[in-house]
């Protein structure tokens, strides 16, 4: 599967039409890779955010990339893990289509995706993975026009796990 890739670095490096925000229900920055991609856009981004008037858990809002590389930001927001049972796994289904389907409306043809809720909301990164692997798939079959989704992880412990499960789910 040509069309996937999977990096560890860092996300607000990347030069593709579309870099992943995991965001919170606000849109208004916070730690993490919202923290840093606030940071590299620089203050114009957040001048942007606070016009959308937030978001929900499982939904996607654009905006430009103002100082990125990265021509916009896709912000979404996964679950908090709270073990399993709280709907955690269908929520972020959901943010994931939430921001393939924002990609589709925007004409946007290379994405990149942070391990959305595998950070400060706990979702365990094996889990997280899974789910973003499958919904990588379905939106691949789903938006033929798609070119390019980058998975970009930021320890070796993540990459690792990327990429057995993209090994596993693309033999
Ligand atoms: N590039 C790529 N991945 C990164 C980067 C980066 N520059 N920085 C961190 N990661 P998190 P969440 C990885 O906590 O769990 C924020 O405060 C990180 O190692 O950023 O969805 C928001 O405002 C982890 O694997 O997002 C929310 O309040 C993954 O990105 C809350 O955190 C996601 O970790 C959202 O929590």
């Amino acid at each position: 599967m040509a069309k996937i890739e999977i990096i560890k670095g860092d996300i607000t490096t990347l030069a593709v039409d579309a870099i992943v925000n995991a965001a919170n229900n606000t849109l208004l920055g916070g730690g993490g890779v919202d923290g840093a991609i606030h940071r590299a856009a620089g203050p114009d981004l957040v001048a942007e955010c606070a016009t959308l008037g937030g978001c929900e858990t499982g939904d996607a809002k654009i905006t430009k990339g103002y100082k990125l590389p990265a021509c916009h930001v896709i912000h979404t927001v996964g679950p908090v893990w709270h073990g399993g049972h709280k709907g955690e796994p269908e929520l972020l289904r959901r943010a994931y289509r939430s921001c393939f389907a924002v990609a589709h409306t925007n004409s946007v043809k290379s994405i990149a995706f942070p391990a959305i809720s595998a950070g400060v909301y706990g979702y365990p990164m094996e889990e997280a993975c899974s789910v973003a692997m499958d919904e990588a798939k379905a939106a691949l079959e789903h938006y033929p026009e798609l070119e390019k989704i980058v998975f970009v992880t930021f320890s070796d412990g993540a990459l690792a796990i990327y990429q057995r499960q993209f090994k596993t789910l693309f033999p």
